[in-house]
């Protein structure tokens, strides 16, 4: 990276695969050891994982000398994810959402047919009071609930509008009708690691 130090590296997966796709099962608390020696020797100013469960989340937290300080993982209106953000709060991680426009976006054509938040009047409502659209509304209600997004776009005019969530507050009862999408589906399952020791769903 031609880079002195990294603000923040994570653990993308719990998860440990040689270059041949074999499973190595080396534990992730195993892998913290090395994180952690990335931060004394100044390479990486903060660590933390991704697609940790709870049980992971908490192990390394027990376990670890540096505290993870972020766990990146998917949440969205239909995958609200209550348990697991509460969890990492009570631990002072920092819960941050991937792939937070979900169904919402066209990225998703292969779960057509549980997708009706894309035409449910219900957020066409919400979206039409504010003048936003409805990716808008799901990444306000996940602001709201305190936790980072990191929408992803090619798209000039959706990066803006993907910044422009800051000037309207939704009330809690148009979060509740957001969190009421909820389907607990994955986007994002990892379908092909799923075979590994350490998979986390
Ligand atoms: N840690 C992990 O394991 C993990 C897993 C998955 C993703 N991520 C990260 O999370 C970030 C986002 O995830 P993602 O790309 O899966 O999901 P996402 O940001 O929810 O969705 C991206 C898709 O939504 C479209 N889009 C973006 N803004 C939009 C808007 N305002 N209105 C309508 N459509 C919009 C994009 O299309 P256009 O580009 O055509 O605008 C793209 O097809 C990425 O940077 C990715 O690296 C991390």
């Amino acid at each position: 990276m031609k880079l002195d130090y990294i603000d923040l590296y994570l653990v993308h997966w719990p998860v440990s695969v040689n270059a041949n796709g074999v499973d190595t099962a080396i534990s992730y608390l195993e892998t913290w050891k090395g994180m952690e020696e990335a931060v004394k020797l100044g390479l990486a100013k903060s660590i933390g994982v991704s697609n940790f469960n709870e049980k992971q989340i908490q192990e390394v937290h027990n376990k670890a000398v540096i505290k993870p300080v972020v766990n990146q993982f998917e949440i969205n209106p239909t995958l609200t994810q209550h348990q697991l953000v509460n969890l990492c709060k009570q631990l002072s991680v920092l819960p941050v959402a991937y792939t937070p426009l979900g169904l919402i976006s066209e990225a998703r054509p292969e779960f057509a047919g549980i997708d009706v938040i894309k035409t449910d009047p219900k957020l066409g409502g919400i979206a039409t009071k504010y003048g936003k659209t409805r990716a808008q509304i799901a990444l306000r209600y996940l602001i709201q609930r305190g936790i980072p997004v990191i929408p992803k776009s090619f798209t000039k005019s959706r990066i803006e509008e993907n910044l422009n969530v800051f000037d309207f507050h939704l009330t809690d009862e148009e979060i509740d009708i957001v969190d009421n999408y909820n389907l607990n589906h994955r986007c994002v399952p990892g379908k092909g690691f799923e075979k590994y020791e350490y998979y986390p769903y």
